[in-house]
């Protein structure tokens, strides 16, 4: 059977200056290079990494946003149709999006019902009231209360206008949510209230999720397999509990090491230093500047994404070495 989502190889590649002036040099920036992927029916892909490692234009990609420099997104076995193309937004009933900022992704002049029934507008024929109630309905699937279809965004709290945009995004019953850091503007306190209904909608309707964000603590609750991305690429993939329990490569060991609560009962790896600039990758591996495990190969030898015989995805020169040693 083949996945409902596949990636191959995407690349997503950036012109952009460098330098100052006028005169500015003109450099290639690499957000997404070379990132393949796969997810089932049902089941959730965590993708997480440091700010700026290319998640999001992963995520973009993905969705048909904005088309890949090289690649390609397979979705139920067939290509992904041109993006704005006819087919492509027949397509993108099936795929939704969750966002970071639900009142960035609101119209502030328009009452929220009226924004949950919008993309039935576009992709149904139904009548008014048929969307209406169908809005209803999925208001009440997230936990909106229906004298709330009349309210205005500004007029709900951080927690609600992210349910309004979770009711938008499963009107047109999709079988692929892509979450982008979709909790992470709001309280901590409401956060677990919206992780539990993105769980219980899973389990409710069938819908896989990519789920992207930078905190792992998140990822680890509410995944089935993670990725790992470091500038551009992914580092290491594997399912989702072992990769917790115990991560191969040394940018994951990392990670891991500074989640309150797992990493306390392992040794604590400290990540110096921001990720490079990603206009500038290090040659080599490009996580060596950072790795304390480093040797000399590490900086001329780009290491594969190889599959260890566990199925674990692993991008590391010394990730086979029992007992990894801290370079001299
Ligand atoms: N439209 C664009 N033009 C130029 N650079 C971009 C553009 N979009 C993203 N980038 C760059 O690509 C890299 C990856 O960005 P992004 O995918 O947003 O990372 P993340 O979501 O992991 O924080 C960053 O260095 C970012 O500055
Ligand atoms: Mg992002």
């Amino acid at each position: 059977m083949s996945p409902l989502l596949e990636a191959v190889d995407l690349r997503r590649h950036y012109r952009v200056r460098t330098g100052r002036g006028p005169f500015g040099t003109k450099a290639l920036l690499r957000a997404v290079d070379g990132v393949s992927l796969q997810l089932s029916a049902g089941r959730t892909l965590g993708l997480v990494g440091e700010s700026g490692c290319g998640k999001s234009t992963t995520g973009k990609l993905v969705l048909g946003l904005i088309p890949p420099s090289a690649g390609t997104v397979r979705y139920g076995g067939g290509d992904m149709p041109a993006t704005g193309s006819s087919a492509w937004r027949a397509l993108r009933r099936r795929i939704q999006m969750v966002f970071q900022d639900p009142l960035g992704a609101l119209d502030r002049r328009l009452p929220v019902g009226v924004q949950i029934m919008e993309p039935l507008a576009i992709h149904s024929e139904q009548a008014p009231a048929e969307r209406r109630e169908r809005a209803r309905a999925v208001m009440d699937a997230v936990g909106l209360q229906g004298h709330q279809f009349d309210r205005y965004p500004h007029e709900l709290s951080g927690g609600q206008r992210q349910r309004v945009v979770l009711a938008r995004a499963l009107i047109t019953e999709p079988d692929l949510l892509v979450c982008d850091e979709p909790i992470s503007a709001l309280d901590v306190s409401i956060q677990a209230q919206v992780v539990n209904l993105l769980l219980d909608l899973q389990e409710r309707l069938g819908i896989a999720y990519l789920f992207i964000s930078h905190d792992l603590k998140v990822v680890r609750q509410v995944s089935h397999d993670v990725a790992v991305m470091y500038l551009g690429r992914i580092v290491e993939q594997g399912e989702a509990e072992s990769l917790f329990a115990e991560p191969a490569h040394p940018y994951t060991r990392a990670l891991v090491s500074a989640i309150p609560s797992v990493g306390e009962r392992r040794e604590r790896l400290l990540l110096q230093g921001d990720p490079p600039n990603p206009v500038d990758v290090p040659a080599g591996c490009a996580f060596h500047t950072r790795c304390p495990f480093a040797v000399a190969a590490c900086r001329s030898q780009t290491p594969p994404l190889r599959a260890r015989p566990d199925g674990r995805l692993v991008a590391c020169l010394r990730a086979d070495e029992p007992a990894l040693e801290a370079a001299a």
